[in-house]
This record gives C-alpha cells, sequence and structure tokens, in this order.
C-alpha cells in the first residue's frame, strides 16, 4: 500500500487580499505535496481560510457589508490565488463550514467532559491582529512584537482549556523529538519560551457579541476562541474516510504562529487522545526588498497578482523556491526574479531543450529509439540529493542539485557537439539520444517545482509523466514535437 502523505498550509485570514507571504507558502507547499505524489506517495493537501476571528467582523464593518457576504467575496480572492498559482490542492476548508463547527463542537464537549474546560477570568494584554494574548516576558512593554501597535487590555469572563495541566508532556514530546519542528531554531525557540515561563491555561473563548464565530456548545453567550477552533481545520477537513491521513506529516507555517501549532495544538491533541502531527516546518517570511517588513504604510509591499500577471507562473514559483532559502526569511526583489528567468530558466534550462529537440526535428526522424545506444550521459546522484534536501525540508537545495544536473546537461551537449554531426544521421542518434535522457530525467525532477514547465517538457518529447526510478536508458523512446519556447527572455 501507498504511503500517505499528509500536508497542510496555515489557514489564511481573509481580511485583506492575499499577499506575498501567503502566495509563497502555498507554493512552498505545494511543492511538497507534488514531490510526494512524485515519490508515488498517495498525498492529500489542504489549505484553507480563517474566517471566525473578530477582526473579521471588524473588517466588514470598516466597508459597510454585512459579515458574511463580506467574508465570502474576500474568500474568492484566495481561492483565486490558489487557482492562479495552479496549486494541487485536494481539499480548501473555510472555518465558516459547517464539517467544521461540528468538529471543533465535538473537540469542546469531549475536553469538557473530561474537565479540561473550566469558566474563569482573565486579564491580559491582547493583540488583535494577531488575535492573540502577550505574556510579560514576550512584550515587556506593551507593544506587539510583530505588529508594533499597542496591545489592549482585555478583562473578561470565558472558558479555558487547562493547557498547565499539560506542562509536563510538552515538555517531554519536544525534548524527545527535536524533528518535530524544523528548522532548529525555531525548536530551540520553542523549548526555550517553555523553559522559561510556566505554561498556562488558554483562554478560549470571547463574549458573543457579534454571532460570529462557533458557539460555545451549551453556551451561546460565548464564542470559541479563533485560535482554538482554527487548529482544529487540520483535522475536520478530513471527512470519515481521509480520517486515514491524520495525523499530518507536515504542517507548514510562518514563524508568527509557532506557538499555537508546537505548543497550543499539540496540547490540544494529546487532551483528546489523538496522534500528534508529525512535524511542524518553519519557513522564513518574506520580506521587501529593503529587508524590513512589507507594509502597506511603509508602501513597499508586492502583490503577488501583479506578479502573476507580468511574469509566467514558473518563473514566479522558481524565484521563490531557489531564492528564497527554505529555513529564513528572504526579501522579494522582482530584478532578481528576471535574472533568474533570463539567465537561470532561459539560458541553462529552455535552451538546452530548444537546442537539443530543434537539432534533432531537423536532422533526424521524429522518433528516436533508445535500442542498442551506449549510454554516455548519467542521472548520478541527483535524485537522493534531492530526496535528502526535501526530507530536511530544504527545497532551495534540492533546486541547487537540480541545476548542477542542468549544467552537467548542457555540458554534455557542449562536449559532445551534436551540431558538428548533423550530416552524420548515424552518428548523431546517440547523442541525441543522450541528450533526450538527460532532458527526460530533468524534466521529470522539476515537475515539483515547475508543474507547467515539467509537462510542457515531457510532451515536446512525447512522454508521459512518471516516477524517476522508471525513466531506464534505452527503454523509451522519444517521439518529438516543437517546443515552443518557454522562457521568451524578459527585456
Ligand atoms: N489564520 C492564522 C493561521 C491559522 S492556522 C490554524 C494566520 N493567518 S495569516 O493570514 O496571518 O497568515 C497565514 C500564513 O501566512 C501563516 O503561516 C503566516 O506565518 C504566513 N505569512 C504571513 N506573512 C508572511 C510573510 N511575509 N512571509 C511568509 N509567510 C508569511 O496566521
Amino acid at each position: 500500500m501507498a504511503k500517505k502523505f499528509y500536508i497542510t498550509t496555515a489557514i489564511d485570514y481573509p481580511n485583506g487580499t492575499p499577499h506575498m507571504g501567503h502566495a509563497y507558502e502555498k507554493v512552498v507547499t505545494d511543492c511538497y505535496a507534488r514531490w510526494n505524489r512524485l515519490l508515488g506517495h498517495e498525498t492529500h493537501f489542504l489549505t484553507g481560510t480563517d474566517e471566525n476571528g473578530q477582526k473579521l467582523v471588524e473588517s466588514a464593518q470598516k466597508s459597510g457589508t454585512p459579515t458574511k457576504e463580506y467574508v465570502d467575496a474576500q474568500v474568492a480572492g484566495f481561492r483565486e490565488l490558489c487557482q492562479k498559482l495552479n496549486l494541487s490542492h485536494d481539499d480548501f476548508i473555510r472555518t465558516t463550514e459547517k464539517r467544521h463547527a461540528d468538529v471543533a463542537s465535538d473537540f469542546w464537549r469531549k475536553l469538557e467532559a473530561k474537565g479540561d474546560i473550566y469558566f474563569g477570568s482573565y486579564s491580559g494584554k491582547y493583540c488583535l491582529a494577531c488575535e492573540s494574548f502577550y505574556t510579560e516576558l514576550q512584550a515587556p512593554d506593551g507593544i506587539c512584537p510583530d505588529h508594533k501597535s499597542e496591545l489592549a487590555l482585555k478583562e473578561e469572563e470565558g472558558f479555558f482549556f487547562k493547557m498547565s495541566k499539560y506542562e509536563d508532556f510538552i515538555l517531554k514530546f519536544l525534548r524527545s523529538n527535536p524533528q518535530f519542528v524544523v528548522p532548529k531554531n525555531s525548536y530551540n525557540e520553542v523549548l526555550k519560551r517553555l523553559e522559561a515561563e510556566p505554561l498556562r491555561d488558554l483562554a478560549i473563548s470571547r463574549p458573543n457579541k457579534d454571532a460570529w464565530g462557533i458557539p460555545v456548545p451549551g453556551n451561546e453567550k460565548f464564542i470559541m476562541y479563533t485560535w482554538f477552533d482554527a487548529l482544529i481545520n487540520y483535522y475536520s477537513a478530513l471527512d470519515e474516510k481521509q480520517r486515514e491521513f491524520w495525523p499530518a506529516d507536515v504542517h507548514v507555517i510562518g514563524k508568527d504562529i509557532i506557538w499555537f501549532h508546537c505548543v497550543i495544538w499539540p496540547c490540544m491533541l494529546n487532551a483528546l487522545d489523538l496522534p500528534l502531527p508529525k512535524q511542524v516546518y518553519v519557513h522564513g517570511m518574506i520580506l521587501a526588498e529593503d529587508g524590513r517588513k512589507m507594509s502597506k504604510s511603509l508602501g513597499n509591499g508586492v502583490d503577488p497578482s501583479d506578479m502573476l500577471s507580468k511574469y509566467p507562473l514558473d518563473t514566479f514559483r522558481y524565484y521563490l523556491l531557489r531564492a528564497i532559502s527554505a529555513q529564513s526569511d528572504g526579501s522579494f526583489s522582482e530584478q532578481e526574479l528576471i535574472d533568474k528567468h533570463n539567465n537561470e530558466l532561459g539560458n541553462d534550462y529552455g535552451n538546452l531543450i530548444m537546442r537539443v529537440v530543434k537539432l534533432s526535428l531537423k536532422h533526424l526522424p521524429a522518433e528516436i529509439e533508445g535500442a542498442g545506444i551506449e549510454k554516455q550521459f548519467d542521472f548520478g546522484d541527483v535524485f537522493e540529493r534531492m530526496k535528502t534536501a526535501m526530507d530536511k525540508r530544504e527545497h532551495n537545495r534540492a533546486l541547487d542539485a537540480l541545476w548542477e544536473y542542468v549544467n552537467k546537461a548542457n555540458q554534455y551537449v557542449n562536449d559532445s557537439e551534436p551540431w558538428k554531426l548533423k550530416n552524420d544521421p548515424e552518428a548523431l542518434k546517440p547523442v541525441v539520444y543522450n541528450c533526450l535522457y538527460a532532458i527526460h530525467g530533468l524534466a521529470c525532477l522539476i515537475s515539483p517545482f515547475l508543474p507547467h514547465t515539467g509537462p510542457a517538457t515531457l510532451a515536446s518529447l512525447g512522454v508521459q509523466a512518471s516516477s524517476f526510478d522508471t525513466i531506464k536508458f534505452g527503454e523509451t523512446s522519444y517521439t518529438l514535437s516543437e517546443p515552443s519556447a518557454l522562457f521568451p527572455k524578459i527585456m
């Protein structure tokens, strides 16, 4: 039976238009989903929107639209982004859906029955943009470390999850599972915070002032705190049959929401006697070109939709996956994107395909068989190196390894000088076959990263997509057709 692989993005707050961070996280997650499909794993990829928060109500009020109408319109923009990015997600969950509310309510009842939920009062400093309380240690000056805005004092009565009860559990769990949080510095950050301050109980409700959100079962004067319900999406999205995918293999998130995923979520699951996800992969943040956070007030933001209307999707994906290091923050530079398009995608990759296929079509029959041809080009260990990098959540390094292979293929073409053999089809054919074999492997391995380019290349070779392992020298016949220019130069 195929190994199951379940991967998720965070679910986005749809109270603005999708930004570069959203696009980045989705592209990264999509690349791991596609990679796992290439490995033959039965893959489930979930993304979606986090809609129950109070800030959605406030944004709707500001826009003068009823909340439901506002949220529906906003979510359409997020779905559209998924489409524009050619995401291969299997499901898109909205936390306003019944399937989600049902599971969240069920979880609540179970925790209550276990005595893990109690009623009390809370006083703390809150950031609405994060929908989160901050402790003295995290925000000693009363300023949100993320949004740099003043925290509001919030004093409320409501329900609490007895998270303090799970302090020993989570400490032990994290200490004995260092691979649970990738990269290491994120793991250390969580552990350091856990060791520095006692784990507190978590406020998990807010007063039901605006009839928006999931009502607390049995007490409709309260709404579930948005983070409590949001985390549950990873589980609620799976129907009974899909529950085989639980536990998730990887939750892909940004570093601003580590605590929720690496401490709160595991504590909730443990309290519910459910298996924990296998890993939380924390990617870096996309910064503006000036190295600062992209923000409307600074005017340094780059809109992913603008980029997608100006450049081919695969150029955008390649740039995000190769130029931004998988485990640290990176600045978005449109010029760098253009340079990568022209040099790496156009010159290195596109030209390789063009010159081999065009030369062959001009001087040989369209069909090139491999029987009796001597193998001169070898894939080497590119696949193993890519696998290792992908397992470590270092997709940019996987692309580095792949590009060494692109260079090696180009080198093979240069060294074997097939253009000098154009009048000698017998001598030309083996060289061309070796080149096509090199391109075949390349197109297969590039597909999870560039889902248009890979299949388009395979189509010009007249072969179907397959797993890399099944590509055997000499066994495939290539039926060539004129390739369309994949990466026309951007001036
Ligand atoms: N709704 C919560 C997540 C709930 S998951 C149960 C949330 N939403 S968000 O819209 O603010 O962020 C969604 C994802 O985008 C998060 O993983 C966040 O870290 C990521 N990013 C937000 N800004 C980003 C960048 N500038 N760069 C990269 N990713 C960023 O948090």
